[in-house]
């Protein structure tokens, strides 16, 4: 309840939140290394209705959420229509699609960087085929996720050939895309591991890197995830305010994670809190705009409604940080503090126009005094502290 008596709070989402969720994070059966499923098959266009109950704008899909590897025409056009049907009766748009480029044998050795050439040419072709239904659906993003693309052993992958391998599937799908004028743009996903002992591209700032050799440039951006950050043991806040400076934040994939170890792609909030509080201050102040799409799996030990308490926990706790992030950027006590740490000054240039090194070299500075003073980012940081524990 709010303090209008009405049957929702502050923290109940709305479409114009932009929350969305893959096909596969609420419809994880719970198949890991260890284990059976525990959880029965989720039909898309089920998951498609409780999202929209639960308040999320969009859901995302690979081309294996919807129908099986080596679906036959018929069961494909089946499965994409009851799907398509669930997206008109609610309303629900897909703003992102990719592709299954790991579960099947065939990709063990990934897809575009597959030693075996004939892997890599049917990879690519699934990604076209897959590309086709996502524009159809109203797709803007394609996401692109190696998460086979690697190695585990030193002989075993000619790094600098996989690279080329990975920018010719670039560069072939790019120009697909210009070549059919679709509205439609790739977003690398950068994971350090798992499932291959080490993957290419393991960062954002590798990502970022790779993208400038492309034929296409504009057309890449990236979609990080808060857990592959982390698992490199990197600061996700920092790495998307990075890719947000190069103008290539194009998604972002929203989950829990603690510390350094296996992917647990908790629900959103879970794990590194703090890391959480400025990766929302991060997108709601860097002018992020695209959607806030939840990438998490349902542990294993919920059942059917525990899933949708955990989905429903993503989006509270993105609203909760958002609204705890906006009263502490609101506090005129924490403006006060921002400045005494000199957050200002750091936004200004260090040269004046027209001022060249002759000028700094005229300067006469006061070591001692600049390296006596304190920073005050202490304070700053309990404040931040105590808006994010609630106490103020
Ligand atoms: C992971 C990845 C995947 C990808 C998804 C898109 O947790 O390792 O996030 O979930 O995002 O498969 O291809
Ligand atoms: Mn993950
Ligand atoms: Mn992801």
């Amino acid at each position: 309840m709010n303090y209008l008596g009405e049957a929702r709070d502050d923290y109940t989402p709305t479409r114009a939140d932009k929350f969305s969720f893959g096909l596969w994070t609420v419809g994880w059966q719970g198949v890991d290394v260890f284990g059976d499923a525990v959880r029965a098959p989720l039909d898309p266009a089920a998951a498609v209705h409780k999202l929209s109950e639960l308040g999320a704008y969009g859901v995302t899909f690979h081309d294996n959420d919807v129908f099986p590897f080596g679906a036959s025409a018929a069961e494909r056009d089946q499965a994409i229509g009851s799907f398509r049907k669930a997206l008109d009766e609610t309303g629900v748009i897909v703003p992102m699609a990719t592709t299954n480029l790991f579960g099947h044998p065939i990709f063990k050795d990934g897809g575009f960087t597959a030693n075996d050439r004939a892997v890599r040419r049917f990879a690519i072709r699934k990604v076209v085929e897959n590309i086709d239904l996502a524009v159809e659906l109203g797709a803007k993003t394609y996401v692109c996720w190696g998460g086979r693309e690697g190695a585990e052993s030193g002989a075993a992958k000619d790094i600098r050939a996989a690279l080329d391998r990975m920018k010719e599937a670039f560069d072939v799908l790019s120009a697909y895309v210009l070549e059919q004028g679709y509205d439609l743009r790739f977003a690398v996903e950068p994971k350090p591991n798992e499932p291959r002992g080490d993957i290419l591209l393991p960062t954002i700032g590798h990502a970022l890197a790779f993208i400038n050799e492309l034929e296409h440039p504009e057309l890449v951006g990236l979609n990080p995830e808060v857990g592959h950050e982390e698992m490199a043991g990197v600061n996700f806040a920092h790495g998307i305010a990075q890719a947000l400076w190069h103008g290539k934040l194009f998604h972002v994939d929203l989950n829990g994670q603690t510390g350094p170890r296996f992917d647990q792609d908790l629900r959103f909030g879970a794990g590194n809190l703090r890391g959480a509080f400025w990766t929302v201050d991060t997108l709601e102040r860097g002018g992020y705009e695209g959607p806030r799409h939840f990438d998490f799996k349902p542990p294993r030990t919920e059942d059917l409604d525990g899933v949708w308490e955990s989905a429903r926990g993503c989006m509270r706790n993105y609203l909760i940080l958002r609204e705890r992030s906006q009263a502490f950027r609101a506090d005129p006590e924490v403006q006060e503090a921002l400045a005494a740490s000199k957050l200002d000054e750091l936004a200004r240039p260090t040269l004046d126009a027209g001022e060249t090194v002759a000028d700094l070299r005229r300067e006469d500075v006061d070591v001692d005094a600049l390296a006596s003073r304190g920073m005050g980012f202490e304070r700053l940081d309990q404040l931040a502290m105590d808006h994010l524990l609630g106490v103020r």
